[in-house]
């Protein structure tokens, strides 16, 4: 597991300290504060390449930069096979790049990273791992396996033929096979899509064009159709992409462990970026249960890490049942300004774990900071309400003008109605 991380000059803080938990790993704050570029952190720490390096087609996960002209450095532990190390690497100027220890380092498992674009990256200790000690030990392997978000559909190519087929060609042989990939492939989506109409079921091989001759995998819709998986729904396709990329990386990472008389992996550690990702609530409130117990359930012996960042209050709401402070944490990433100091700075909090009981009450929370779940103009008109209820002399006309606006932006059924009409009958502004 990715135990901490610790960056000096690097990233939107000056200093940024964090020590993650063995299970689940929370990290919200407002945009920009760098949650996407932790989870890039996280990444290299555990594989010493920057997405964007191995696959150029990327447009996110790029190297690290520093902060202009200071020392930076990246500190960071790792537990693997019964060993932990400590590392600590600079950024040397004159090379523009990380200094890596040298010697092998500890094998932190399989390591899957989703990206918030669609893109994926997969680091696997059968395939990757650095094994390569003197120039006779045969052809490099490849640093990972980063897939840009077609090439998940379509296929990654190497350099000597490809890597992966891609969704649509595995989907569709695998379907063709009827063997343990496609029962897998059927269990995952089953498990991460909601019970009743909206379960995500394989439907008939189907052709979509006259230019392509893959037989395209379809959904069994509600509707009565078969609709190919290319036309389905942004939130559909990213469900889709994350139960064939979880296949995939656990089908190759047993056969390769296989060819190489290794076990397979005893630790994953799953990085995953705005995990309620184009999800309607109803999927949202499932996402990070269900990737837990497909993940455990695919692994059986392995120790699951799971690093998300998010912006949904509901994914916060829906993790109460499971949340263990004993093995998950959360992170809040903030901008604070101290008194006398001149700019704000980003800071990142381990926070307690305080169950919150509804996403309405998360949004209110020091995870998404909002004075209120409402409007704008409804979270104003409630603030002057406030203050007119403590005020024993407010303005009578005031008051009533409040009124007519508190009806155009409150429900009839809203809580605050009761205190207002109680007080505003007392004082007569209500009759
Ligand atoms: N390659 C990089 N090198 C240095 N800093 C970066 C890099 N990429 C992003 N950042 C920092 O991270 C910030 C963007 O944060 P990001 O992680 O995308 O925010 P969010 O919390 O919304 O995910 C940028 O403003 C910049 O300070
Ligand atoms: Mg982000």
């Amino acid at each position: 597991m990715l135990e901490s991380i610790h960056l000096k000059n690097v990233g939107p803080a000056a200093e940024t300290k964090l020590d993650l938990a063995p299970r689940l790993n929370i990290l919200t704050g407002d945009n920009g504060l760098g949650k996407s570029f932790l989870l890039d952190i996280a990444w290299w720490t555990l594989t010493r390449k920057w997405p964007a390096e191995v696959n150029p087609k990327l447009t996110t996960g790029q190297m690290a930069r520093p902060r202009n002209g200071e020392e930076a450095s990246i500190a960071f532990s790792l537990t693997g096979k019964a060993k932990r190390q400590a590392y600590s690497s600079a950024f040397n100027r004159y090379q523009q790049a990380w200094t890596i220890p040298v010697g092998r380092p500890v094998n932190p498992g399989l390591v899957i990273y989703a990206q918030v674009d669609g893109s994926f990256s997969v680091w696997d200790p059968a395939r990757n791992y650095w094994r390569k000690k003197s120039m006779t030990e045969g052809p490099e392997r490849p640093h990972a396996y980063v897939f840009s978000p077609r090439e998940v559909w379509d296929g990654l190519p190497g350099e000597r033929g490809m890597l992966c087929n891609g969704l649509i060609n595995d989907w569709s042989g695998w379907q063709k096979e009827r063997g343990e990939s496609f029962r897998l492939l059927s269990a995952v989506l089953d498990a991460l899509s909601p019970d009743g109409e909206e379960k995500l079921t394989p439907g008939a091989l189907t052709r979509i064009s006259l230019d392509d001759v893959r037989d395209m995998p379809t959904l069994r819709l509600p509707y009565g159709q078969d609709v190919p998986v290319i036309h389905a729904s942004a939130g559909m396709r990213r469900i889709i992409a994350l139960a064939y990329f979880l296949t995939w990386c656990w089908h190759e990472h047993v056969h390769a462990s296989k060819l190489l008389g290794q076990e397979v992996a005893d630790q994953i550690i799953f990085l995953i970026d705005e995990i309620e990702a184009h999800l309607h609530p109803r999927w949202q409130r499932l996402i990070v249960k269900s990737l837990l117990e497909v993940v455990n359930n695919m692994a059986l012996a392995a120790r699951v890490q799971l690093i998300a960042a998010t912006h949904s209050p509901l994914v916060l709401a829906s993790i109460e049942p499971v949340f263990d402070e004993q093995q998950d944490a959360w992170f809040d990433f903030d901008l604070v300004k101290s008194e006398g100091q001149e700019r704000h700075t980003v800071q990142i909090e381990k926070k307690d774990w305080v169950r919150q009981g509804d996403a309405s009450s998360w949004l209110v929370s020091d995870a998404f900071d909002l004075g209120s779940a409402r409007s704008v103009e409804a979270e104003e008109a409630l603030n002057e309400a406030a203050e007119a209820l403590k005020d024993e002399t407010f303005d009578h006309k005031k008051a009533q003008a409040l009124d007519q606006k508190l009806r155009t932006l409150l429900s009839d059924t809203d809580p605050f109605w009761i205190r207002w009409r109680f007080v505003g009958e007392k004082r007569g502004w209500i009759r």
